[in-house]
């Protein structure tokens, strides 16, 4: 088992680890973890957990928080704001638009309530595949749906998408046949433009039918500058890049997916799924708003 939380100089003893890998299989792996959780390096997925006073973090994930200085404000609620957006936009999806099948890329470790709960209390028999490339996260995830019917967890890398896309897991579990909501939250912003995020939307794309959706929210300096060049800074120096995008390069992303609709990308407080929004530029930015979030509908061929 993971056990959270994970205090100062501890190497992860204990941890056992099941997780579904890219070649399909179920393993376990104590020392991999344990390499892992006594490397005492933050990962962007436990740093995101601590700025949502959550518990399922390191000493070092906590430690890069507190280098935020100013901008950790900023991140906390931005990390809250996105969260919210995030269980408002599954919500819709299953209750207005009936969607029955999410595949949340770049998952994180869960999360206060962990997605498919927040899901499944509305539509008990939904499906959810929860993506991670990080190991922890990826146990973490696993350990909360163990023995969840319609659930499961793939370590693998979201810009590979055509090797995740075959990945028997992910089609066992989903049926491509139906719509599919495919959740990027707060994880594009860790993929360089080398790594081409614009082909993984394009990827998914086509793999889904109509009536999919792709909801993005991603990390954006426009209207912080200095607060998000800090925190870039700050997750540099830890190892971790971040690639902040502006409002116009989120709305080309997410349009390979599906036609972006104005006034999006919002701010995610401002989204509503009835579109019931005030014009953007009428309203005064969320104060310590970070994200741009966008909700794609992809169309008929
Ligand atoms: C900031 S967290 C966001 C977690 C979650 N999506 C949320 O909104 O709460 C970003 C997560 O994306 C994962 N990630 C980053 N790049 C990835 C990649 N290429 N493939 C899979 N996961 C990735 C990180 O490991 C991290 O756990």
């Amino acid at each position: 088992m993971l056990q959270w939380p994970v205090r100062s100089g501890e190497s992860g003893a204990g941890n056992r680890v099941s997780t579904t890998t890219s070649t399909g299989q179920v393993h376990h792996d104590d020392d991999r973890l344990a390499d892992y959780l006594g490397s005492n390096r933050p990962q962007s997925g436990r740093v995101w957990d601590y700025l949502l006073w959550c518990g399922k973090n390191c000493p070092a994930d906590r430690d890069l928080v507190a280098s935020l200085g100013r901008a950790r404000t900023y991140f906390e609620k931005a990390a809250r704001r996105n969260q919210t957006w995030l269980y408002q936009v599954t919500r819709w999806a299953s209750q207005q638009w009936g969607v029955r099948q999410f595949v949340d890329l770049g998952a994180g470790v869960g999360g206060p309530v962990a997605l498919h709960e927040n899901i499944r209390r509305q539509v008990p028999s939904a499906r959810v595949v929860y993506v991670e490339s990080d190991l922890v996260a990826c146990c973490s995830l696993e350990q909360d749906t163990r023995d969840v019917p319609g659930t499961a967890v793939i370590e693998a890398d979201l810009t590979q998408p055509r090797t995740l896309l075959d990945h028997p897991v992910l089609r066992t579990v989903l049926d491509f046949d139906q719509p599919v909501a495919v959740l990027l939250s707060a994880v594009l912003h860790e993929v360089p433009d080398d790594r081409d995020p614009a082909g993984v939307l394009a990827a998914w794309r086509d793999a889904v039918v109509p009536g999919s959706l792709a909801a993005i929210s991603h990390l954006t300096a426009d209207d912080h500058p200095q607060v998000v060049q800090q925190a870039v800074e700050v997750y540099a120096e830890a190892g971790m890049d971040l690639h902040p995008r502006t409002r116009a390069e989120v709305a080309s992303l997410a349009a390979e997916f599906g036609p972006v609709t104005a006034p999006e990308p919002l701010y995610p407080p401002l989204w509503k799924p009835e579109r019931l929004v005030i014009a953007h530029s009428l309203v005064r930015p969320p104060s310590e708003c970070l994200t741009w979030s966008v909700v794609v509908h992809r169309g008929p061929d």
